[in-house]
């Protein structure tokens, strides 16, 4: 990801030519090909630049560039609505219909959708801007987003002499400097988590309930949260008494974001390791909780980690090693929303054959339906399936 490797762009302005390193929150790899564009470049012409796979480094006044990029999504969304979701909405009906063909659709639809968003991501991403090595822009009118930027994407090397990246690259490091600073209210524990960049946000946590309602196994001294992310669920396990905590994240910024949570509650009780799934030399655990990336997909881009499970490869790793993890008595509480049994991108059948293979029993399950927007969306074409999703937790014991 942009951290690690190092890209650059080139282009051409006033007979120079440019170099400046490529940011990219996506992955989206440095334009080939780049035109400069300012504030008399119409929202067609800008349009048609980024469809036709030109990128537009922005000259001008920030506002303007935003209404631009804003006109410029309009467009996109008004041709998917004429094109792509037609065809996705019939393909829909038929699948909504449930007749068997129409059905066996759903994952394709899926599919189809995802490959829409990340169209649609390719194109609004042609808006560039270029800032200073100190994420400074000399645009008119640009609002402070260095700490912004630093957050997301680091501090630059001072070899560097400046950055490119897209618009809409911005606009998401000044929304998560956003979250960071006002945090999501979790109102069933009654406190904010503050997400970092890049950390999966707790803002669907229909779950919450859930892990405050199940009952603690009868022994709970020690607890661990695999894929901690902000580190929502070791901050309830700790609300509940549980005495020593560990939690573990592939990812280094999620480490980072759980232990700022874990200080703004003053939990001392909680360690950090990163770690593929399991802590090493940690002691066993009476409960282990995994809310895992709950769609079995392939992620296309690092901030996707948190949602997409490709093969469900975590899902399967957790359920394989959680036995030996456990101390007699154990509890696991797995946290999975359905949501992929209804697109037929893994069968309930499945996920209770990996359950028996890996020793374990369901001890009982908890289920609540979660409620955001997308679920309520009935234009979307995949409503049938998101609106029927259930979030479980499933109490799991060793047989
Ligand atoms: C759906 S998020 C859940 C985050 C948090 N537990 C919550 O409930 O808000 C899944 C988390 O699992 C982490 N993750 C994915 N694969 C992992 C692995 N193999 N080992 C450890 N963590 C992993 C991701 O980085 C992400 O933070």
């Amino acid at each position: 990801m942009l951290l690690t490797e190092k890209e650059y762009v080139e282009w051409h302005e006033n007979d120079t030519s440019h170099l400046a390193r490529w940011l990219s929150a996506s992955d989206h790899p440095a334009p080939a090909r780049i035109v400069i564009v300012d504030d008399k470049t119409t929202a067609d012409e800008a349009y048609r630049l980024a469809c036709a796979g030109t990128s537009m480094l922005y000259r001008g006044d920030f506002h303007n560039a935003r209404q631009l990029l804003q006109a410029v999504t309009r467009r996109v969304e008004r041709t998917e609505k004429n094109s792509a979701k037609r065809k996705l909405k019939k393909a829909a009906n038929k699948a909504n219909n449930s007749t068997e063909s129409g059905s066996k659709n759903l994952p394709n639809l899926f599919h189809q959708q995802r490959q829409t968003t990340a169209q649609r991501a390719r194109i609004l991403s042609r808006l560039l801007l270029e800032l200073d090595i100190d994420y400074v822009s000399s645009l008119r009118r640009a609002p402070e987003v260095n700490k912004a930027c630093i957050a997301a994407f680091g501090a630059l090397d001072k070899e560097d002499e400046s950055c490119v990246l897209s618009f809409r690259d911005l606009q998401g490091a000044l929304g998560a400097a956003g979250w960071r600073e006002k945090g999501v209210p979790i109102k069933e524990l009654g406190v904010a988590i503050y997400p970092h960049y890049g950390v999966f946000a707790p803002t669907r946590h229909e779950y919450v309930q859930l892990l405050l309602d199940a009952p603690l196994p009868t022994v709970h001294d020690v607890a661990y949260d695999i894929g901690t992310g902000t580190g929502l669920l070791a901050i309830i396990l700790a609300q509940r008494g549980i005495k020593q905590i560990i939690a573990t994240d592939l990812n280094p910024r999620a480490l980072t974001c759980a232990q700022d949570n874990f200080e703004r509650q003053e939990l001392a009780n909680v360690q950090l390791q990163q770690a593929d799934l399991f802590p090493t030399d940690a002691p066993l655990a009476n409960l282990i909780v995994c809310n895992p990336p709950w769609l079995p997909a392939k992620p296309t881009s690092p901030l996707e980690y948190s949602v997409y499970d490709a093969n469900s490869a975590m899902l399967k790793g957790f359920l394989q090693g959680v036995k030996s993890h456990l101390a007699q008595q154990g509890e696991v509480w797995l946290i999975l929303s359905d949501l992929a049994e209804h697109l037929q991108l893994r069968s309930r059948e499945a996920l209770l054959a990996w359950i028996e293979e890996a020793g374990l029993t369901v001890k009982y399950r908890l289920d609540t339906q979660p409620k955001h927007g997308r679920s309520q969306d009935k234009t979307d074409p995949l409503y049938a399936a998101r609106s029927s999703e259930i979030t479980s937790l499933w109490c799991l014991q060793s047989v």
